[in-house]
């Protein structure tokens, strides 16, 4: 029997994640949803009822249940062939903050979380020889900035970790996309000041499945950020460390 083809993404309750699972759904692609949040998510499963959805709560710091719960998913679909991990959080810090509960608690979902998820899924797909992987990382882990050490520092280890995946996985026909947003508008920018080239996180998860079907590997959202970013990183740690971003 031909299945249809099953995205999951891990993070799917709000945001970038349900924005990305309209998306998908617009596409036709079956979903297997995760979060902590199951009202949210099958609020979501019942708004797209036109594709298969199945909604599992889960916290991806319960580091143990992520390879169980894959293959669990793996049963339900028959087949899945697009893993998103887009959980994530940044957690306010301030200027003269150095919180060690708060940076851990970013590294446990940021990271850990992927590592937990990613390598069970880079396993099954590099027996089978195929699968797409796609990590929502950030512009914020190009470079340690004053005001952010902490998520940074987890975004910076969660792109150089899909890079490696990458360089791993693209010899066994396995596809890896990093993306790194700018600033997109949801929960998670609640608060924030200083933004600016906010867009909608229905425009980032158009740009995200388009970088999938062009089999991209690492893109910026809104694109421009491409550009500005490798500006950023070219400013010498002496200038750099006195601006203010
Ligand atoms: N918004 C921006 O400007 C921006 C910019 C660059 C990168 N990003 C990245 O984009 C991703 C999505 O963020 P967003 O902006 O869409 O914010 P959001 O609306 O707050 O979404 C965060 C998602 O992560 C999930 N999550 C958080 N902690 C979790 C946990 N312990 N277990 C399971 N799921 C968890 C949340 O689900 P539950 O709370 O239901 O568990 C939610 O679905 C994040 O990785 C973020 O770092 C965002």
């Amino acid at each position: 029997m031909n299945l249809p083809p099953t995205a999951l993404i891990i993070g799917a309750s709000s945001g970038i994640g349900a924005a990305l699972a309209r998306e998908f759904a617009h596409n036709g692609l079956r979903l297997a949803l995760v979060a902590r949040r199951q009202d949210l998510l099958e609020g979501l499963a019942r708004e797209l009822n036109t594709v298969e959805v199945r909604c599992y709560a889960h916290d991806v710091t319960h580091y143990d249940e992520a390879a169980g719960l894959w293959q669990q998913i793996l049963q339900d679909f028959g087949r899945v062939d697009i893993v998103v991990y887009n959980a994530g959080v940044m957690l306010p810090v301030g200027p003269e903050d150095y919180d060690f509960g708060v940076d851990r608690r970013m590294v446990e979902v940021n990271v850990l979380g992927a590592m937990a998820w990613l390598n069970p899924v880079a396993l099954t797909f590099s027996r089978w020889g195929r699968g797409q992987i796609v990590g929502i990382s950030s512009v914020a882990g190009d470079r340690g900035r004053v005001g952010a050490p902490g998520y940074n520092t987890t975004k910076a280890a969660l792109s150089t970790y899909l890079e490696a995946l990458r360089n791993r996985l693209t010899r066994r026909g396995v596809r890896v996309l990093t993306v790194k947003p700018g600033f997109v508008q949801t929960d998670m920018l609640k608060g924030a000041s200083k933004t600016f080239w906010v867009i909608p996180p229905e425009q980032a998860a158009k740009d995200i499945v388009r970088a999938i079907r062009q089999r991209a590997q690492v893109i910026y959202t809104p694109a421009r950020w491409g550009l500005v970013m490798s500006v950023i990183r070219h400013i010498p740690s002496v200038i750099f460390r006195k601006l203010k971003i």
